[in-house]
This record gives C-alpha cells, structure tokens and sequence, in this order.
C-alpha cells in the first residue's frame, strides 16, 4: 500500500516554482507521509514524521542511499569525490581519515581568529554610509568564507581571496539553479554552465596552488596543524599519502559544505532579531554578562545560552538544509507503506520543525524554547541531518555561528531596510529571496 498523494504526476516545473508551498500543501493535505510520480515516472515520497525520518537516516546505505539522489548529481560534477558525494568504502574510509579534522580541540584553536573577523566585520560596517543597506546576507557569506578557508588551509587568502569569492558566487549561483543537464537547450542555462566551468577551473587552480604551497613549506608545527594538515598527514592502510585529487576533492567539499550553511544559519538570526528587538537586548545583555569588555571566547560559549538558543530557533524556522533526500536501493516499507526500489525518499527538516504537535506555536520566533529543553530529539531537530552522515562539521559551525551572533549583538543594532520583504527561496539552501539589506548602528 502506497501513502497518500496527488492522483496525477507532479511537474518538476510546479514543483521549482514555489518548493516550500508545494511541501507544506501535502502535508496538509496527505499528512506526514505522502507520494507523488514526477512528469518522468520517478516515485518520491515526502517525509515530515520524526519516526521515519529516523527509520530512513540511520538506515545502512545498503538500504537508502545518497548515491543517484538529485543534489548527488548536482553537485558531484562540482565536488568531485569528496566526504560528501561519495559512497561505500570509499565514503567510509574518508568519513574516518577527515574525522580527526573536526576534534573539538582542533575546531577550538580556530576560535579566537573566528572572533576577530567577526570584530573586522563589525568595524567595516560601522565606517559605511547609513544611508546604503548593508547587504548583510552576502557580508556573512564572505565572513564564514574566510573562516572556513582559515581554518582549513590555514592562512587567509590575501590579495586571490576576492577573485576566489567571486568564483564560489558563481558556482553557487549555477548548481543553485539547478542541473544543468536537465535542460541544456536554453540560452540562460547554458550561460550558467559555461560560467560554473570557468568559475569552477578558477577554484580548482587557486586550490591546487595552495595545496602544493603547503606541501612546500609544510606543515607548522608550532600547534595543532590546520585541517588541511591532517590531509597532508594521512597515510592510509598500505603507507600511501593521499593523491592531489583527493586532496582537491576535499577541500573542495569543506569549503563549499561549510560556509553558505552557516552563512545562511547567521543571515536568518539576524533577521529574526531585527524582528523582534527585545529579545536582541536579552542576547546583548547575556554577551555583557559572560564577557564583560573582552572579546567573546570559546571558553565563554557554554555560558551564552541564550546566543546559542537564537541560533538553533533560527536553524528550526529557517533550515539552511530543507530537505535531505535518499534513493531507495531495493523494494522496502516504512510503516506500512510500500516503497519501491528506485524512489526517492525526501525527508524535510522544513516540515518536521514546523509540525504543530511537535513544536507549540510553530511559526513563531522563540529561542527561549531551546533554553527550557536540555536537547532536543534528533530526529524532531535535525538542522544537520542525522544517522551515519550526520554533518561532520555540526560543532564548527555550531561554535562559528555562535562567537560571531555573540560579536556582532554586543556591538551594534540590527534593522531590516525599510520596505524590503523577506521571503524564504528554497534552492540548494535556504535563502532570502531578494537577499537581506539592513541598517546597521552602534546602539
Ligand atoms: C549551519 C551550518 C551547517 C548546516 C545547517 C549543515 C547541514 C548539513 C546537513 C543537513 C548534512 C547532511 C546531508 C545529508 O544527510 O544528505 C551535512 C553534511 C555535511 N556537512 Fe554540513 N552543515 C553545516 C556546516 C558545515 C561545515 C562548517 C562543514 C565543514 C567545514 C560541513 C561539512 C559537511 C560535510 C563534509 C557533510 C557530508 C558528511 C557525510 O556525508 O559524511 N558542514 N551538513
């Protein structure tokens, strides 16, 4: 027996137009569980129950799959084969060679560089114009760009860093609209490529040249080494170092996984405080308690609840993942539903962390509730997924997106620019539609 679902197949078109709207319409209209065939015969179950989200996340890849999902081969093309779109042995041997590189003290050391970025951030926009937005939406973007690239190859990227930003823009911007190979007969997609492949040769040749600057110079053993070090340490079973394209692969994935979700995590916090001003002033007056005059620390982060608690009420009402999808390798049930082998299986942290009898007063912004639970379920909170590929960089990112709220609420006020509608656009991750220009003051 199938779950219930629209009688007719559902164009991938109807679908692109408004993907939000289309997931909650079938959950209020077949529930938890739904199906729908796509114009090309593809089955696709829609996913917003705690308990089979669980069932299908921490089933073993022998049952559900990453392997031929539509965001594996959108971005495979991009990332090669890294931790993230690859599979089997070879995914496993990576997931425990690249563990190291997110031990928390590792993650930690990176901290106090988090902070002053952050505080460079702060700076800059106080010395500008009042009278322009700030397009803080693309400034975080750059900020955790940064981060990510310090932390991982361990230097910043001084006079490249901008041609560099500009082509991660660029492949964002064309793996965000989709395959392109889906329709390769129009103008605009085509364009769209042949900018994803410049965009991507640039990315590839600042990578390789800095990869091979490393290994030149080594590895600075005055600390723990850089995330890339760990890389460049590694020898597997049989005493082999990894290949240069292993080695891009991977670092091709850290920077692009790890900077527009955390990014978009900042981008949607600072949105939900410029709406709700008192509860900015309680996170401000938490970060003047903790921290007094001093910068924040990673020392200081266990204290600063309340910041933390903004961070995951953000992630829960805007995901910067919305939905996670997997490919079913052989006929299977959930529940009592049969799915068959072949169809994709989407489970939506979008509807999960707004179902009503889940989370009281769904729609509506209150961080407090992540203070009053001690941790909530991981499969009724799943910002980063869950089961074996869980996010490998949930505490980096947790820890980044928590010393730059507290940096950036202690130091000035945020105001959304008048006029401006914010409105969520689903593409690979969640984003204000028209982006998100704010005013920003010292208070
Ligand atoms: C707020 C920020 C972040 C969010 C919301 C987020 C979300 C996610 C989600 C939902 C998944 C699971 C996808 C799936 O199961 O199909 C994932 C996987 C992954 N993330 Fe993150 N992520 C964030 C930050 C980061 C950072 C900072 C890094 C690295 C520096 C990173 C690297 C990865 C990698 C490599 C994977 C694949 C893991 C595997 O398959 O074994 N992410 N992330």
């Amino acid at each position: 027996m199938f779950p219930p679902g629209p009688s007719q197949p559902v164009t991938a078109e109807h679908i692109r137009l408004d993907p939000l709207g289309f997931l909650e319409s079938q959950r209020a209209e077949f529930g938890p569980v739904s199906t729908h065939l796509t114009e090309h015969g593809q089955r696709v179950f829609l996913i917003s129950s705690p308990d089979i989200a669980r069932e299908v996340l921490l089933a073993p890849e022998e049952r559900y799959t990453k392997q031929g999902t539509p965001d594996d081969s959108m971005l495979t093309p991009l990332l090669g084969e890294g931790l993230l779109t690859s599979h089997g042995d070879s995914w496993r041997a990576q997931r425990e060679y690249t563990n190291p590189m997110f031990q928390r003290r590792r993650v930690e050391q990176f901290g106090g560089a988090i902070q002053r970025q952050a505080a460079q951030l702060v700076a800059d926009w106080t010395s500008r114009d009042e009278t322009q937005p700030i397009r803080v939406d693309h400034d975080l973007t750059g900020l955790t760009l940064q981060v990510v690239v310090t932390a991982i190859l361990g230097g910043e990227l001084g006079d490249i860093g901008e041609g560099f930003g500009r082509a991660v823009d660029a492949v964002n911007a064309a793996v965000s609209h989709g395959d392109p190979r889906d329709t390769p007969d129009t103008d605009v997609v085509r364009a769209d490529f042949a900018s994803f492949v410049t965009a991507r040769q640039t990315i590839d040749r600042i990578v390789r040249l800095l990869i091979r600057a490393r290994r030149f110079v080594g590895t600075d053993d005055s600390g723990l080494p850089d995330l890339l070090g760990v890389l460049l340490e590694h020898r597997t079973p049989a005493g082999e170092a990894l290949s240069d394209r292993e080695l891009r692969d991977q670092v091709m994935t850290m920077v692009m996984a790890g900077h527009e979700t955390t990014a978009k995590a900042l981008t949607w916090s600072l949105y939900l405080l410029s709406q709700h001003p008192s509860i900015a002033a309680d996170v401000r007056i938490e970060v003047n308690r903790v921290c007094g005059d001093s910068p924040p620390t990673v020392a200081q982060l266990p204290e600063l609840a309340m910041t933390r608690a903004v961070i995951n009420e953000a992630m829960r009402l805007y995901p910067p993942i919305w939905v996670i999808s997997r490919r079913a390798v052989s006929d299977d049930q959930l529940s009592d539903f049969d799915v068959p082998a072949d169809s994709l299986v989407c489970v939506s942290p979008w509807l999960i962390h707004r179902e009503a009898d889940l989370w009281p007063d769904p729609t509506e912004f209150k961080p407090r509730r992540f203070v009053d639970i001690e941790s909530p379920d991981p499969f009724t909170f799943l910002p980063f997924g869950g089961g074996p590929r869980l996010c490998i960089g949930r505490g980096f990112a947790l820890m980044e997106a928590q010393l730059v709220l507290a940096t950036l609420c202690r130091d000035v006020d945020f105001e959304l620019w008048p006029g401006h509608e914010v409105l969520p656009e689903a593409l690979v991750t969640l984003k204000p539609a028209e982006g998100m220009p704010m005013r920003v003051r010292r208070p």
